[in-house]
């Protein structure tokens, strides 16, 4: 059985209500899935897992929240780990995951779903494709 993590980091809980739609979708697949906040997962955690699954807002000027995601992330090792995205954003388009999933290809990650994004809270049809992207981590 696939074992995968989904890592998140979330302020005012958008991007969490997404990452538990993610944990649905994985565990519905039968994967042996487990949801981290961001401040309970390090780089040593990432060979534990044959997929991984992180979600982060957009933050700063469409960057990812600094504090306490960026730097956990920054030290992963992803290369050639099975990856996918998500996460909320505000004001902008967007613009902060089309950054971040050029710095997975830098780092050699593979990206297993389209990368799912939402405006504020998550809608029904966001939280479908949460569910999808879960699914797709194994
Ligand atoms: C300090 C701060 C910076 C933000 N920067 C951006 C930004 O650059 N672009 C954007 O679209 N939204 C930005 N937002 C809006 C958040 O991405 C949006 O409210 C999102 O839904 C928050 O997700 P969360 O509930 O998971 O924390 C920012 C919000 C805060 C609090």
């Amino acid at each position: 059985m696939s074992k995968v993590a989904i890592v998140y980091w979330s302020g005012t809980g958008n991007t969490k209500i997404m990452a538990e739609a993610v944990l649905e979708g994985a565990k519905n697949k039968g994967l042996e899935a487990t949801l981290f906040d961001v401040s309970e997962f390090n780089k040593d955690m990432v060979s534990d897992f044959d997929a991984i699954a992180f979600g982060c807002p957009a933050m700063g000027a469409e960057a990812l929240e600094e504090v306490e995601f960026e730097p956990v992330f920054s030290e992963c090792d992803l290369n050639g780990k099975n990856i996918a995205l998500f996460g909320s954003y505000g004001w902008g388009g967007g613009e902060w995951m089309n950054s971040w999933e050029e710095v997975c290809g830098e780092k050699g990650a593979k990206l297993v779903s389209k990368s799912v994004i939402c405006n504020e809270a998550p809608d029904d049809e966001v939280l479908e494709e949460c569910k999808k992207l879960g699914e797709m981590l194994g």
